[in-house]
């Protein structure tokens, strides 16, 4: 079996792996024009059936993606979501998968030109879910500060936008750390490199607005309205300042890739006893649940392959 997919989608058709080129000299231009989304397609089991979650709210995030960035659409929402579900069956996928989109520039040049009409490229891997795996990071407030909207607009899922969290993840790791968290240019909490962070205080959730330099992400929106509709827990968004991880009873990150990472400690502080506290253990449950569809609500947030 190949170690990559046998198709990929390009400019609105399934495209052999081998003939989804681009050339050379545009490689840096197209990275650094570049939008995308991160979705997770997640395998049921016992029904054999697989369900990608949250679709619609990644194509309209897409979308907004292209528009901030002043590109033109060159295909409609319906188009992409027809042309993923299409890819997911081509490419066989049957058990969690990592679903890609990306639309991109393709010039040589740095500079704005015409070209503003983009290719678009969606692509397939295979995942494997960390949900329930009883897995703690270790966390450390980045001497990174995260990007802000009127220099680099995180709200804006750009390819460019992850130097930033490169920068702070690569020293996180250096230094002995799992993970990092960036504080904005106010000095308050605003993201980790991949993932939005929660806190709990008090058996609430406290969470930084969507105005505090982060992506505007699905999972914790997601994650807000499980508390708020079926677990009964209070949310706050609000300013969070650095020394309120150290206090925290539980803290995790969320995101599509990071799922529900609980957070064992923060710059050393031990977070409660260490281990995953009994906020997380419900949320990470009821979303286990609910992306493989074992849990039958909110099913217009899964679309089925
Ligand atoms: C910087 C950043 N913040 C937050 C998130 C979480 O967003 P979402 O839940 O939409 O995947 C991501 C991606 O997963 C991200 O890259």
């Amino acid at each position: 079996m190949a170690d990559h997919p046998q198709f990929i989608w390009l400019d609105g058709k399934l495209t052999r792996w081998s003939e989804g080129t681009i050339h050379i000299t545009t490689v840096g231009t197209a990275g650094v024009s570049s939008v995308f989304e991160g979705i997770l397609a997640y395998w049921n089991e016992s029904a054999q059936r697989l369900f990608v979650f949250q679709l619609d709210a990644h194509l309209a995030r897409l979308a907004q993606s292209i528009r901030l960035m002043r590109m033109q659409q060159p295909f409609s929402t319906a188009e992409i979501k027809e042309g993923l579900l299409s890819l997911l069956r081509a490419n066989e996928c049957a058990g969690d998968t990592y679903i890609r989109p990306l639309a991109f520039v393709e010039s040589t040049l740095f500079g704005v030109t015409d070209q503003n009409a983009p290719r678009i490229v969606l692509n397939t891997t295979p995942w494997a879910s960390k949900l329930k795996g009883g897995k703690v990071a270790h966390a450390c407030v980045s001497s990174w500060a995260r990007l802000s909207d009127n220099v680099m607009p995180p709200r804006v899922k750009a390819a460019s936008n992850y130097l930033n969290s490169r920068l702070a993840a690569e020293e996180a790791r250096r230094n002995g750390y799992d993970a990092a968290i960036l504080l904005n240019q106010n000095g308050k909490v605003a993201e980790a490199p991949g993932a939005c962070v929660m806190i709990v205080r008090n058996g609430k959730i406290i969470t930084p607005t969507v105005t505090s330099g982060i992506l505007e992400s699905i999972t914790r929106a997601t994650l807000i309205q499980l508390c708020r509709e079926v677990l009964e827990i209070q949310v706050i968004e609000r300013e969070v300042d650095r020394t309120e991880l150290y206090v925290a009873s539980e803290a995790f990150l969320c995101g599509t890739g990071a799922e529900i990472m609980p957070l064992a400690s923060v710059d050393r502080f031990t977070l409660g006893d260490g281990g995953i506290g009994p906020i997380t253990t419900q949320l990470e449950n009821l979303y286990h649940d609910l992306v493989r569809g074992i849990d039958a609500r909110y099913g217009e947030w899964r679309t089925e392959v």
